[in-house]
């Protein structure tokens, strides 16, 4: 048992249980000040600074060390619901092209995009794959994040559907950070059935994950349902198979074009819609009344010069906002959720506080976690971040640095 003391600022965001936030209610980050945590795996107590040792000696509670915080901010760990941290090769030379002036979807059209990082991504061996995404993900965590989404759909055909699945698992082994997994074998069509592509559905439907589910390879089903990818219906029969399989879904929902999948989204019952950076109105209303999270990735917006989501309007209107980095080597490189935050107060409009919460809260609530992590209350995970700062408030100010003095998850300060 530990405890953190002399905390400046101790950000809990929600000490009522509540399992996410929405509208005005995304301004209230619950701010203690002078604070002290007491903890093992999990928070046991949450008060002023000044009652600490009262409340040690009340409780009888036998502790191994106090940390003095030296006036510094502690906040809960970011919660990175959307990333594709698993693929093998690289882009960079894409990237190049883009930079002068190729586009993401000539790129694709080419033969390049998702298709060049399947091609590696089935010639990888599985340990390959285990440590690239290692030193992703152990990068990911100094930089704050304690929990993740990660998605397959770099396979395209159910062997390395499959070996990515596996990957996932030996890193939710390796590592203390909660990992989720996704099925997005319905991330693009495989060359195979370039032309027959209600072929490689139906096989989806018939094979993939009937067999995904029985391997319990993942947590959750997702399609890239867009222009040029899956259309409506394609994603309307993945989904409702999926489901019959136990899986929920969340999906990749109007990125490149209005196509309606935020309303297929909300018919579905999803946990979460993502990019909408071409959404209608009427997909944020449904998805609204269904309480399917909007998860928000302006990594990507920024990373391939494309529009942003109209933040505002989804948070204004009343939805579940999250944000996430979408982490993948094609539309956004980056698994540093501190950029996210910077993006999304400077290009999304989002208050500081709406983005403390969107990336904790909102997006634990998105994987079904909010039970254990996204705030800093009695009863929840000890997983927060110590940052370098007196005020939460230098983390979005001082853009550019890492603010993450130290990390702690399940109670454990993380140190690999
Ligand atoms: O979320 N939209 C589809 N998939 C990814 C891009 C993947 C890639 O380019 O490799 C995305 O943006
Ligand atoms: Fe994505």
């Amino acid at each position: 048992m530990k405890a953190i003391t002399n905390i400046s600022s101790l950000i809990c965001i929600t000490r009522s249980n509540q399992p996410f936030k929405t509208k005005e209610d995304l301004n209230n980050i619950d701010e203690i000040n002078n604070a002290a945590v007491i903890f093992d795996e999990n928070i046991l107590w949450i008060g002023k600074s000044r009652d600490l040792h009262n409340t040690i000696d009340e409780k009888n509670y036998q502790l191994d060390e106090i940390i003095d915080a030296n006036q510094k901010t502690v906040i809960p760990g970011f919660v990175d619901s959307h990333t594709h941290i698993v693929f093998g090769g690289n882009r960079a030379n894409e990237f190049a092209r883009r930079l002068q002036g190729a586009t993401y979807i000539e790129i694709a059209q080419e033969g390049g995009g998702i298709q060049s990082t399947v091609k590696a991504t089935r010639l990888a061996s599985k340990q390959e794959l285990f440590e690239s995404a290692s030193q992703l993900i152990d990068s990911a965590i100094k930089h704050g994040t304690v929990a993740f989404e990660i998605k397959s759909g770099y396979g395209l055909d159910l062997d390395t559907e499959i070996k990515m699945l596996e990957v996932i698992q030996m890193l939710k082994n390796k590592f203390p950070a909660e990992i989720k997994s996704t099925f997005l074998g319905a991330h693009d069509f495989p060359i195979e059935f370039q032309h027959d592509r209600d072929a490689y559905v139906d096989l989806i439907c018939s094979e993939m994950i009937p067999e995904i589910a029985k391997l319990k390879l993942a947590d959750y089903c997702d399609a890239f349902v867009d222009k040029g990818y899956y259309t409506i219906e394609h994603g309307r029969k993945i989904f409702e198979t999926a489901k019959k399989f136990g899986l929920e879904i969340r999906t990749h929902a109007d990125e490149l074009d209005c196509v309606g999948a935020a309303e297929l989204a909300a018919e579905m019952g999803a946990k979460s819609a993502d990019h909408l950076l071409f959404v209608s109105d009427y997909g944020i209303d449904a998805m609204r009344k269904n309480n399917v999270v909007a998860t928000l990735l302006p990594g990507t917006s920024f990373f391939i010069r494309l529009p942003y989501a109209n933040a505002r309007k989804i948070i204004d209107t009343g939805n579940i906002v999250a944000l996430a980095t979408d982490c993948n080597p094609g539309s956004s490189f980056n698994e540093n959720m501190q950029m996210i935050l910077w993006l999304a107060t400077l290009n999304l409009r989002m208050s500081m506080e709406e983005a403390l919460i969107g990336s904790t809260l909102n997006a634990a609530y998105s994987l079904d976690l909010h039970n254990k992590l996204g705030s800093i209350e009695v009863g929840k995970e000890a997983s927060f971040l110590m940052l370098n700062d007196v005020s939460y408030k230098e983390l979005f100010y001082h853009y550019g640095s890492n603010h993450i003095a130290k990390v702690f998850i399940k109670g454990a300060e993380y140190t690999y």
